[in-house]
């Protein structure tokens, strides 16, 4: 008796198997394939926050996503682009690894006529999303990151008079930059720093270093290095342009006794447990969450030929990127409880 309702409930199974798509012979339905990459699977944002999400998120859909590494090689993106295209995907989930470098892949795209959504790192050619009609965007607005950390840092300079260290009324900064050329990375450091401009408080720049990679081990060799240097005693305030080279700057400032006022961007969860032990000021929620699922709703309804944003609670844009902005949130010692996982 047991082995019948055992099997019974293996046929059962299979025939769910079927169903979802599992057999491409029966005629049944097919299941929607996106063909996605990460610019690389050791940038810790994009890794552990968006590409699990992504993962989730295609189950909680009923689709099948998979998902390479680009290594941070451009080429490498685009053969896997060919490959992508070769096998048939109904829709590419593409991050670039070069945001100067897009028209590439959406000529590629085009040719194929398979609809392409670029996330996260936005294109920077002129013309580009506009060279086909089926290219969308998925990201943030990078400057208001930058704006956000930004005026973090200014109510916070204003509060405590004792990290004027030299008290000369100017922040003495380094800045950890991330990816030259890319619109986040080039947007807050330009605009975190303006803040203070805008408030009146005068600021000097001791040290900025970029990274490709964003990384932790830029984070830690660049901040030791500053902090034995000729300006090391001078530093006033840590600004990084993510949490992944933030850590590498708390874990220098820790080896060499040190604690100095320091900012990230991304609200990663290390960065929260960093916040309320107090070696973190303060740090911005980019949602990859909800950028991940943005993603691939617009994937899906690309795919299906739908209007991108229907049935979903996602606006694009009206200046003519075709994108959507999912906002960013301040990340403070008050509030980081509230961005904790439950
Ligand atoms: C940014 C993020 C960085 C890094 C970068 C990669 O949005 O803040 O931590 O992941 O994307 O393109
Ligand atoms: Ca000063």
């Amino acid at each position: 008796m047991k082995r019948v309702i055992a099997t019974a409930a293996l046929v059962v199974l299979a025939a769910a198997f079927v169903f979802a798509g599992g057999n491409k012979d029966t005629g049944a339905a097919k299941q929607l394939v996106v063909g996605a990459n990460i610019y690389s699977f050791a940038d810790n944002f994009m890794n552990g926050v968006m590409k699990p999400e992504f993962e989730r998120y295609a189950v909680e859909k009923g689709v099948k996503i998979e998902i390479v590494d680009s290594e941070g090689q451009q080429a490498k993106l685009n053969d896997q682009v060919d490959v992508f295209i070769t096998k048939k995907v109904n829709v590419l989930a593409i991050n670039l690894v070069d945001p100067a470098a897009a028209s590439a892949i959406i000529a590629k795209a085009k040719k194929a006529n398979i609809p392409l959504v670029l996330f996260n790192k936005e294109a920077t050619e002129a013309g580009a999303m506009a060279s086909y009609d089926k290219v969308w965007y998925v990201g943030t607005n990078s400057a208001e990151s930058g704006i956000i950390q930004g005026q973090m840092m200014v109510a916070d300079w204003k509060a405590n008079p004792a990290w004027d260290l030299n008290k000369d009324g100017v922040v003495q900064y380094v800045l950890l930059k991330g990816e030259p050329g890319h619109p986040d990375a080039e947007a807050r450091t330009k605009e975190s720093v303006k803040a203070f401009v805008d408030a009146g408080i005068k600021v000097q720049q001791l040290a900025l270093e970029a990274d490709p990679n964003w990384s932790t081990q830029h984070g830690n060799d660049k901040m030791a290095a500053w902090l034995t240097s000729s300006f090391g005693k001078d530093i006033e305030l840590v600004i990084c342009n993510n949490d992944g080279m933030a850590f590498g700057a708390i874990n220098a400032l820790k080896a060499a006794g040190k604690k100095l006022p320091l900012y990230g961007v991304d609200a990663l969860d290390q960065a929260l447990t960093h916040i309320a032990d107090g070696e973190m000021n303060g740090t911005v929620l980019n949602d990859g969450v909800n950028q991940a699922r943005a993603t691939l709703d617009l994937a899906i309804n690309a795919a299906k030929g739908l209007p991108v944003t229907e049935g979903t609670a996602w606006k694009l844009t009206t200046d003519g990127a075709k994108a959507v902005r999912v906002p960013y949130l301040p990340v403070t010692p008050k509030n980081y409880k509230d961005f904790q996982k439950k």
